[in-house]
């Protein structure tokens, strides 16, 4: 049975993790940009992994592709019609200003391509999504404020900010400052923390830069008082299992830390990370963990209401989806009982 039609939030994809090589090759042309091959197949083919650092220097080595603002528009088009066919209701996703600026692009660049693709989704496709600025923990906490400065003048086309880039090494309690300055002004706050780093930066996250949901978060499971504190407050995890596997956070999915973590009563939501990377999208996501965990439809509509839940929109929105799933369950059953 297909997973795709599930109407689903989408909480953790970061867009530029969403450039398949097709049109990687398109704005290479388009930008006469270099790149190791012109052949799609070719270039996914140098996708081998072995941890987060290895996929993170080809990912940062190809947004050099990206220089226009229809360069964005077409890469967040891309993203939300995928997403859209995959079920995909609404979208939070993450966006990596500081390595656009590196590479000379300005912010009115990369916002402007960005808002006009969501406003431009969200008419044809019905689907609901907006922006999380992510600071690039390997780049410090005083870049990070820096960047949160110069976006200020854009405060209308984001809700939020993120922490993403290598994790080990450059922990929350660097980005304290840069943090309290995005809750006064009354940004959403989230954060990668236990993909490849301990407990110990998930604790780090929660206390130190109070944050609403936790990215990845699978070493949580390591520290039973931690698991205690996310699952009293129902802290949500946005769980990316095709990455973990890709970038060797689990040795393989068979072993993964989702169904141990759903036993534990955490606020569990399934999402793509970086899809054009890591062999898939939401729904393939949600076939491969069907497929090992042979997850039954009540389990994915629990895992399909989570991630209404955890997302950044109104209450009542939220209802109208996780109305949604009931219906879409109830469908499911009604079909499967030959009724
Ligand atoms: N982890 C950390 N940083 C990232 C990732 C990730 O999976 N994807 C893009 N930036
Ligand atoms: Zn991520």
């Amino acid at each position: 049975m297909t997973v795709a039609n599930w109407p689903v939030a989408e909480l953790h994809v970061h867009i530029e993790g969403t450039l398949e090589t097709e049109l990687l090759v398109v704005l290479a042309r388009r930008n006469d940009v270099a790149l190791p091959s012109y052949d799609p197949d070719a270039l996914r083919e140098l996708y081998r992994f072995t941890d987060l650092q290895s996929f993170l220097d080809i990912y940062y080595a190809n947004l050099a592709v990206l220089r226009t603002e229809a360069d964005f528009y077409d890469l967040g088009m891309a993203y939300l019609t995928r997403a859209s066919a995959a079920g995909v209701r609404r979208a939070e996703i993450f966006f990596d200003p500081q390595t656009h600026l590196a590479n000379g692009i300005p912010l009115d660049v990369v916002f402007g391509g960005l808002t006009r693709a969501l406003a431009d989704a969200r008419a044809t496709l019905g689907i609901s999504a907006d922006l999380i600025l992510c600071f690039l923990r390997h780049l410090g906490g005083a870049a990070a404020l820096q960047t949160l400065d110069a976006a200020v003048p854009f405060l209308d086309q984001f809700i939020g900010v993120g922490l993403d880039s290598a994790e080990v090494g450059f922990p929350p309690s660097l980005f304290t400052e840069v943090f309290a300055r995005a809750k006064a002004l009354g940004l959403h706050r989230v954060a990668h923390a236990g993909e490849e780093g301990g407990p110990d930066y998930v604790h780090e996250a929660l206390d130190l830069l109070g944050v609403e949901r936790v990215d990845h978060g699978i070493r949580a499971i390591e520290d039973p008082g931690l698991v205690e504190i996310l699952r009293e407050r129902q802290v949500p995890l946005t769980v990316c299992p095709l990455s973990n596997v890709c970038l060797r956070a689990t040795p393989t999915l068979a072993e993964h830390a989702l169904p141990a973590m759903l036993a534990a009563g955490l606020l569990v939501t399934i999402n793509s990370d970086d899809p054009a990377y890591f062999g898939g999208y939401i729904d393939d996501n949600l076939s491969a963990l069907q497929r090992e965990f042979g997850l039954d439809n009540q389990q994915l509509a629990t895992l399909a209401r989570n991630s209404f839940r955890a997302s950044f929109l109104p209450e009542a929105e939220k209802r109208r989806h996780i109305a949604d799933v009931d219906e879409h369950l109830e469908g499911l059953l009604r079909l499967t009982s030959g009724a």
